[in-house]
């Protein structure tokens, strides 16, 4: 939760700060100046982590961002998905593993897929584990999460694979929160 450590490393992060409302990714002009005079593994290094302001996100609305090339979703949790998402046994899911990059071969709990210990956040790759289509969310498909509409995967407020030919659940990139209202993606 602090800013403080590792002031080398944080400063070699390539920044982005997204805000809700617009739903979209700044990123500074000084920014790409800095990749264009590195050297490509700099380069690769320093896209690899960004850094997202959350600070207007709603309970119960999503950020979208695009990191490597990749939607990922950033979901602030009303109380009603965390205790969905918390009441289903692990014996009833498809996929039983976390597919958390956090926390590795874990049992597919919504505690170990949850950033937050009180779950409040979720932030998961927006792409279904079928046939890479970016499922649509807000409440979607029968669990009330996600619904990927290619050809039909449901996933729950977990993110969880519950119905459709999808086989896993979708992934949970590596991410901390560096303060209150600031997400490290890798
Ligand atoms: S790509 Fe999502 S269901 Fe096929």
């Amino acid at each position: 939760m602090s800013d403080t450590h590792d002031p080398e490393g944080t400063r070699r992060d390539f920044i982005y700060y997204a805000t809700a409302g617009a739903g979209t990714v700044a990123v500074g002009a000084a920014g790409w100046g800095l990749v264009n005079q590195m050297n490509p593994s700099a380069d690769v290094r320093a896209l690899s982590s960004i850094r997202v302001d959350v600070s207007g996100v709603e309970p119960g609305t999503q950020l979208t961002v695009k990191w490597l090339g990749k939607p990922v979703f950033i979901r602030r949790r009303t109380q009603a998905d965390i205790d969905d998402a918390r009441s289903v046994p692990v014996e009833q899911l498809v996929d039983p593993v976390d597919r958390n990059a956090n926390k590795p071969g874990l049992p597919a709990t919504d505690e170990n897929r949850s950033l937050d210990e009180n779950g409040e956040w979720l932030v998961m790759m927006g792409v279904c584990t079928h046939l890479g289509c970016v499922p649509i969310g807000d409440g979607a498909g029968d669990f009330g999460g996600w619904f990927c509409p290619c050809h039909g995967s449901h996933y729950d407020t977990s993110g969880r694979i519950r119905k459709g030919p999808a086989p896993e659940n979708l992934p949970v990139p590596i991410a901390e929160f560096l303060d209150e209202t600031t997400i490290k993606l890798g």
